[in-house]
């Protein structure tokens, strides 16, 4: 082929490439060993002498031009290359999460809010072991084994000195033999007896509160339960204080909140009653601070113990404690978004 035919034909060419594959197979074809250019340049030697400069310098000129023009269009079909891949292979980040969103349980919002509000009231959080000791569950609280308040709470007992806790109350001693006061502390946690119909359930969950220091009366229990029950079922909730009898403390109380479902005017959630039972709680028997270690004559206290599956259920109108505890979907998925 003659120099302008191949500059011809290599110009429609390389215009009509359309990928890298066959830019490359055009360069062989072109600049290759036995490429067209290489050819007419070998043919040099069957020409006159005095023509050949010339001839080689056109030759060379059309290898710089068709260079150019190679590298020119790589860079083109390599950004139309990525143009492509990036259509084809875009992430569509629009696409929503397949995975189902969790939502805390109604006892765990409950305690949330409950801790919430005591941490802002100086109470540090502490927990205590599920499997106790007897001594710290009854005896150090002042059941002794024959008492009639053991019949109160049916224990799960894994050796005769060894149970799964009935109440958080157990934390009290464990707490008051390692510290002096001041001790202000509340302790959540799971607690155990065998019993279970719509109102109990074999596992549940309490948290417990306690003061120790100078100069505490029934007032700042009764100021502190106030508090907690105004934030959990609003602020015109009432507290009333009942005398009860708990063997760990002197008084003792029984708790009452106006109901939030009627405001105290009565409905079927108070039985018509106007309030509802919400924990037990009392003045620290002087009998356990001693046990304990702790100068009853100067130190004196508060306890109480709530009930957190209870709030729940008055709080979101769950008729059947079972229903907090049988992991069904349908139901749990509703709290806590
Ligand atoms: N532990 C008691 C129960 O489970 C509740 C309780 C009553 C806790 C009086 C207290 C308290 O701290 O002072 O029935």
């Amino acid at each position: 082929m003659k120099m302008n035919e191949i500059r011809a034909a290599f110009e429609t060419e390389i215009t009509n490439c359309q990928d890298l594959q066959s830019l490359q197979e055009l360069k062989v074809k072109y600049l290759g060993k036995s490429g067209e250019l290489t050819v007419l340049l070998k043919s040099i030697k069957d020409l006159p002498a005095e023509e050949r400069p010339s001839f080689g310098a056109e030759v060379n000129a059309l290898r710089g031009v068709m260079e150019a023009r190679f590298a020119e269009k790589t860079d083109t079909l390599k950004a139309l290359d990525m143009q492509r891949r990036l259509q084809e292979e875009k992430v569509d980040i629009s696409l929503t999460s397949c995975k189902p969103l969790g939502a805390s349980h109604p006892v765990t919002l409950i305690e949330n809010e409950i801790c919430d509000l005591l941490i802002a009231m100086g109470f540090e959080v502490l927990t205590g072991p599920e499997i106790e000791t007897d001594y710290y569950n009854f005896k150090a609280l002042n059941i002794p084994d024959d008492h009639p308040a053991r019949d109160m709470q049916d224990t799960f007992y894994i050796t005769d000195s060894i149970l799964l806790r009935t109440q958080t109350s157990a934390m009290q001693a464990r707490l008051m033999e390692k510290r002096q006061p001041p001790i202000k502390v509340i302790c959540p946690g799971k607690v155990f007896r065998s019993d279970s119909d719509a109102s109990h359930s074999p596992v549940f969950h309490q948290i417990e509160g306690l003061v120790v220091d100078k100069n505490i009366t029934l007032c700042d229990l009764k100021g502190t339960l106030e508090y907690i029950a105004s934030h959990l079922f609003g602020e015109n909730t009432k507290v009333r204080f009942r005398p009860s009898f708990f063997p760990f403390t002197e008084p003792s109380v029984e708790v009452d909140v106006t109901c939030s479902n009627c405001g105290g005017k009565g409905c079927s959630l108070c039985k018509g009653t106007g309030w509802i039972e919400l924990l037990g709680a009392g003045m620290v028997n002087p009998f356990v601070l001693e046990k304990c270690g702790i100068d009853s004559k100067k130190y004196n206290g508060f306890a109480f113990g709530i009930g957190m599956d209870r709030v729940a259920m008055i709080k979101y109108g769950i008729p059947d404690i079972r229903l907090l505890f049988e992991n069904d979907q349908r139901f749990l998925k509703q709290f806590g978004k």
